[in-house]
């Protein structure tokens, strides 16, 4: 049976906006029905295939990942790829063509996966984690936040048969220039990014507005008490009550750290 994409309504209300507008609207329509009721009926569901499902237990039982999902606004479920392996004794991966060192994922079980788990409800991105794939950033976050159903693809050894990435995948992403031992931690690091993001996640949903990379610039620097710790005061301006000073300030630190920091981001 096909599930209901949880996906359709928001894509629908959100297809044509930005992200950052839409997290605008939400800051500025907080708490009101139509988000509520919109993120309640419509929670984000995210499959992971993997071989290894015992190091994705415990990135999503604690705090925010953890809050998401008691409070019903994600789903993460883990496959163990071998499910769906070729043989008794687990196979999911062989040599490589053409010879070399390390072996590589095979297409029967990869396709066997897929395919069963899209009878069940149709994914919005099919997403293979890999170091060549797009490098992720705060604005590909953004965007698969508005989705409803994600598949993630864990790739291990040599990575998965191309095969694969040309007729099931739709997006690939990289966390980093690295190379990490599988794409496990990098889909845990997907989800942590996207899941914060969701309306309702978040105590003081303001907060993911002012995260760095959110306007393209870095976060201001924050203090918190004593006033004063060991003669390291924090800066009067924090202390002075004054709100729209206070934001000037903070602009500007953001800006000045944005440009010492990572030029790159200016726009
Ligand atoms: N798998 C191995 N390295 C990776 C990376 N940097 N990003 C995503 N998936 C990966």
């Amino acid at each position: 049976m096909i599930t209901q994409p949880t996906s359709r309504c928001r894509q629908f209300l959100f297809q044509q906006i930005e992200p950052f507008t839409i997290a605008i609207g939400i800051y500025f329509l907080q708490g009101s029905i139509p988000i509520a009721i919109g993120t309640y009926l419509w929670p984000m569901r995210i499959d992971i295939l993997t071989v290894l499902p015992e190091l994705l237990e415990s990135p999503f039982q604690h705090s925010i990942m953890k809050r998401a999902q008691d409070k019903g606004l994600l789903e993460v479920v883990t496959h163990p790829l071998r499910k769906w392996a070729v043989n008794d004794y687990g196979q999911i991966d062989d040599y490589q063509y053409g010879g070399g060192a390390g072996m590589v994922m095979m297409c029967e079980p990869l396709a066997k996966a897929i395919e069963e788990l899209s009878a069940e409800r149709k994914y919005d991105e099919i997403i293979y984690l890999t170091p060549d794939g797009e490098q992720l950033n705060q604005r590909i976050a953004n965007s698969l936040s508005l989705k409803g159903n994600l598949l993630m693809i864990c790739g291990h050894y040599k990575g998965i048969d191309e095969r694969i990435r040309q007729h099931f995948v739709t997006k690939e992403i990289s966390i980093g220039d690295y190379v990490l031992s599988g794409g496990e931690l990098a889909a845990a690091v997907l989800v942590d990014t996207i899941g914060r993001l969701l309306p309702g996640v978040l105590n003081d949903e303001t907060s993911a507005l002012f995260d760095s990379f959110q306007d393209n610039l870095l976060a201001p620097p924050v203090y918190t008490r004593p006033e004063d710790f060991r003669g390291w005061k924090v800066p009067d301006i924090l202390m002075s009550g004054d709100h729209k000073k206070i934001d000037e300030w903070r602009l500007e630190q953001s800006i000045e750290r944005t440009k010492q920091r990572r030029p790159d981001l200016e726009s």
